[in-house]
């Protein structure tokens, strides 16, 4: 049976009080709506439609071209929202599975199941509920005498007896496709909000005699509903928990998991270390036996088996096996790190290479260079690759060592095995095997001080 995905994104979230649009909202480091497709992918689906509203344009540059959009002009209620999708989805055979795009902590495991439980009740409607221990908020479903799923009351509709409910709709179902579109004609918005409701297919499936059914989510914190920054937090926790006891099964060590922040899309290797205040975002790949932290913010980025990053930040770079970077360092926009290399204490590199054993130990910064194997770049070494209006290269060759406080300005090459003296500032290219020195000669007026 072919399988579609709707998934609501139209909303503004006025409870978040924010200018970014709700679905936008990130968890660790990743946009809501993009957490539930990519769960979406993982179960595969023939198509996923994304209704986008509010903030479209937004929407539609994180997601790009991996899902198909439909508009909804007016945020008339959830119920209007899927019937943006009509033109795309109408008279299609298959199963639509319907989520909201604030929901990131969903799994794809529960959502197979809630497909798998759809297919063998024979359902026309299949809800995925959860129980909550404060419902507040939710809509809840209500159950006839037989145990069986009747409707879907919203919080603000609900009655005293009503809102004593615990099961909650969580926002995402499982519709016979062609069934959705045309129960969604009949769904009204005479209700508390005004709006067209998506639950009330619920009850009009059920009234038509159709066989609805209800799956239960295995704990209520997978289905939370963002509409707050309070829920947006616990989002947050819930999420950082669930990826750090993962690695940790993996065999990841973490001093304090409670202050270490991991992307999912993280991979880690075995016995890597990780030590408080850690933030890894992104699909950032870390080796094994790697050193990691404290304090050390790291986005994007490759770090090899054996490597050391200390109290430092890193995005869009790379680090080589065994390399020790910080304390202190700053590697951005594709800096890219040999094996056996070492960044030290107050060292920025952006759009360079570091061949193998290259080290910069104290105080440089490296900006659009290739630096050699081996090479040493002495305290206080700096790039000069800015002249207000374009970047030009600088280029060390394997072997050379460069001495403390030089200045190389580029475009500049200094050749295999060179030495630049201390103090230097380097404007011509150093032939290989030379010694450049650059600076005034000192000279000592003797006495001077007693005159
Ligand atoms: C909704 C459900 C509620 C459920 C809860 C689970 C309805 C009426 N209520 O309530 O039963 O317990 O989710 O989290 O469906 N959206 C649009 N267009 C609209 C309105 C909303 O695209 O016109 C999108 C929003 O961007 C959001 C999603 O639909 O991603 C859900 O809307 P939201 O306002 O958060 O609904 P809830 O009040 O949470
Ligand atoms: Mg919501």
């Amino acid at each position: 049976m072919d399988r579609f995905a709707v998934i609501l994104a139209a909303g503004k979230g006025t409870r978040m009080k924010s200018k970014l649009y709700k679905v936008l909202h990130p968890v660790l480091g990743k946009p809501m709506v993009e957490h539930v497709v990519d769960q979406l992918d993982n179960i595969g689906v023939s198509r996923q439609i994304v209704i986008v509203g509010h903030g479209a344009e937004a929407v539609q540059d994180t997601l790009g071209s991996r899902v198909d959009y439909a508009v909804q002009e007016e945020q008339l209620g959830t119920g209007h929202a899927v019937q943006m999708a009509e033109s795309e989805l109408a008279g299609k055979q298959g199963a639509t599975l319907v989520v909201c795009g604030d929901t990131p902590l969903l799994t794809a495991e529960t959502l197979e199941a809630l497909l798998a439980h759809h297919e063998a009740q024979g359902a026309k409607v299949t809800v995925l509920t959860a129980i909550a221990d404060d419902a507040t908020g939710y809509g809840r479903v209500i159950r006839g005498e037989d145990g069986n799923v009747t409707k879907v009351v919203e919080h603000k509709d609900a009655s005293e007896a009503e809102l004593a409910i615990r099961e909650i709709n969580t926002g995402t179902y499982v519709f016979d496709n062609e069934l959705l579109f045309e129960a969604l004609r009949q769904v009204g918005n005479d209700n508390a909000q005004g709006e067209y409701y998506l639950p009330d297919v619920i009850s009009i499936a059920k009234q038509a005699g159709e066989v609805v059914a209800a799956h239960t989510a295995p704990t209520f914190d997978e289905t939370i509903g963002v509409n707050d920054r309070v829920a947006l937090a616990q989002a947050e926790t819930i999420m950082r928990k669930r990826t750090n006891e993962r690695l940790m099964r993996a065999g990841v060590t973490f001093m304090d998991p409670a202050s270490t922040y991991i992307s999912p899309d993280a991979v880690i290797g075995s016995d890597t270390i990780i030590y408080p205040g850690t933030i890894i975002l992104g699909k950032t790949v870390i080796g094994s036996e790697c050193v990691i932290g404290p304090n050390s913010d790291i986005r994007d980025s490759v770090i090899e088996d054996g490597a050391t990053v200390r109290q430092s930040v890193l995005s869009d770079s790379r680090v080589g096996n065994g390399s020790q970077v910080g304390p202190f360092a700053h590697l951005r926009q594709q800096a890219v790190l040999g094996a056996n290399t070492r960044v030290g204490n107050f060292v920025e590199i952006k759009k360079s290479t570091f061949g193998d054993g290259a080290k910069a130990s104290h105080l440089s910064y490296i900006g659009d260079a290739s630096i050699g194997e081996r090479v040493n770049l002495g305290c206080g070494s700096i790039t000069v690759n800015y002249d207000g209006t374009n970047k030009f290269e600088t280029v060390v060759e394997a072997d050379a060592f460069v001495g403390c406080n030089v200045n190389l300005i580029a475009p500049v090459t200094v050749g295999k095995g060179s030495i630049v003296a201390a103090g230097s500032t380097i404007t011509d290219d150093v032939p290989e095997e030379s010694l450049a020195i650059a600076r005034e000669r000192q000279t000592n007026k003797e006495g001077y001080t007693k005159r």
